[in-house]
């Protein structure tokens, strides 16, 4: 089946890169093969009342053992790219020592069956999974975690070198802190408010430690950051400090020091003063990491409000945060409740275009995509016309930043497969591809043949 946009899509520059994504705790499964050690997310997902419907990500997609069919389904749409991540607890099961061959020969063979299909691999060392042994001596609040970070991160630049061209350190280190650290929703649970902020820090050096590993073996550096425009609920000197305080916190802290070599000013929040778990030179470490590639998964704009004072000091989720945060008034919502928004993609490349002029690396959009919750017909077919819009809308948004002068490589669609959406579980689908969680068959849905048309036609260069 082949669908065609109703409005035929803008030529794409030559040499764009089409792909698809997924992350090794949701799809891989496998979780005691090979030796894996445990992570946080396995911790998490086992604790009760973590995971939405109870789930875990113990079988997920059993990408373990069907990886080949998922290089296959990439192959069949075209993609040129395929995301992936690679579990740190398969490598280095207590998060140090050498590499477990298991673990290695595993991502030996997904490699092969990319390569084999004229696939690029871009591999992510970390999508969230740190070995739970870390985490017991502190995981990102402890220092120590970033050198971890870095001695991983030389066994897999040992690895790739001369197999890939890029290697992504971390995947989203903002919402693994807000959500993991900060607000406890993630894994690993914790809910510590601000007292997260070192580990922002402590991630940033990790990136910058272990960005100096893969350059020493000739390996390209990449991160994926999730970034938001973020928009004042109003044009009230409250709202627009909101604003400005919640672009700062997300958009910011973990981007500033890397591509200007200047960390965040976050005096918004009280924090005058050097913090003392920043050490002197941290900075040079952390800025000579500059990606090669800047990773940007975009999915929603943000509207931030300034708080009543005494509403924030009662708020349960306050944690001494001068903002609340809304969805955006007007806009339709994914299944999982995301405003729906493709002008924001725009807006956000253009904003980092303008905020790092010369220092902006080259952009891929790692991530992208919505959930729905379509079921398949009664030849079980699915009709997910609503993630087909969702995507003409956002790739014809990417058209329009690349015209305004942003320098985008590609674009990778979050995500091949459905598969264990975190805190969510199975309940929230994302995937171009249906998977039934009973027999781990997979089905491409409309938008997966409307994805594969594109890229054809994108191609063929028959696009309008
Ligand atoms: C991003 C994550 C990814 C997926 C999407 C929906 O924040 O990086 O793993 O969960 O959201």
């Amino acid at each position: 089946m082949t669908h065609t946009p109703a409005r035929p899509l803008p030529r794409f520059p030559e040499g764009f890169l089409w792909g698809a994504g997924t992350s090794c705790y949701q799809v891989e499964g496998g979780v005691h093969e090979g030796g894996r050690g445990e992570s946080v997310w396995d911790r998490f997902a086992h604790t009760p009342g973590t995971i939405a419907d109870a789930s875990t990500g113990d079988e997920a997609c059993d990408s373990y053992h069907r990886y080949a069919e998922d290089a296959e389904l990439a192959a069949e749409l075209g993609a040129d790219l395929y995301r992936f991540s690679v579990a740190w607890p398969r490598i280095q099961p207590e998060g140090t020592g050498p590499a477990l061959e298991a673990g290695l020969d595993y991502y030996d063979r997904l490699l092969e069956a990319l390569s084999s299909r004229g696939i690029t691999a871009v591999p992510t060392l970390y999508h969230w999974d740190l070995p739970q042994a870390l985490e017991d001596q502190g995981g990102w609040l402890n220092r120590e975690t970033a050198y971890r970070f870095a001695e991983y991160a030389a066994l897999m630049a040992e690895f790739f070198a001369g197999r890939v061209e890029t290697v992504h350190t971390l995947n989203e280190p903002f919402i693994h802190l807000a959500l993991g650290y900060a607000l406890g929703t993630h894994a690993p649970g914790r809910t510590l408010g601000f007292e997260a902020l070192p580990g922002a820090h402590h991630q940033l050096l990790a990136h910058g430690l272990a960005a100096a590993e893969l350059r020493a073996r000739g390996l390209k550096v990449g991160l994926a950051h999730n970034y938001t425009p973020v928009r004042a609920a109003s044009s009230a000197p409250a709202d627009i400090a909101a604003a400005h305080a919640y672009d700062t916190l997300h958009n910011r802290v973990l981007t500033d020091p890397l591509l200007l070599g200047e960390y965040a000013d976050l005096s918004v929040f009280g924090f005058e003063d050097a913090p003392e778990y920043v050490h002197e030179g941290d900075l040079k470490i952390i800025s000579s990491g500059r990606p090669d590639v800047l990773g940007v998964n975009y999915y929603n704009p943000t509207t931030a409000a300034g708080l009543d004072p005494l509403a924030a000091s009662t708020s349960p989720l306050s944690l001494g945060l001068p903002f609340e945060l809304r969805g955006v008034e007007g806009a339709p919502v994914t299944a999982f409740g995301w405003p729906i928004v493709p002008e924001g993609l725009t807006e956000i490349l253009v904003t980092l275009k303008q905020r790092y002029g010369a220092a902006l690396p080259p952009v891929l959009i790692t991530e992208n995509g919505c959930s729905t919750l379509d079921e398949p017909d009664q030849d079980g077919v699915v009709h997910d016309e609503g993630r087909i819009e969702f995507l003409d809308g956002h790739i014809r948004a990417l058209h329009e930043a690349i015209e305004a002068g942003v320098d985008v490589l590609g674009y990778v669609v979050w995500t091949l497969l459905d598969n264990f959406e975190w805190d969510q579980g199975f309940e929230q689908r994302f995937g171009i591809v249906r998977v039934d969680f009973d027999t781990f068959a997979r089905t491409p849905k409309d938008s997966y043949h409307w994805l594969r048309a594109l890229i054809q036609d994108q191609r063929s260069g028959s696009a309008g």
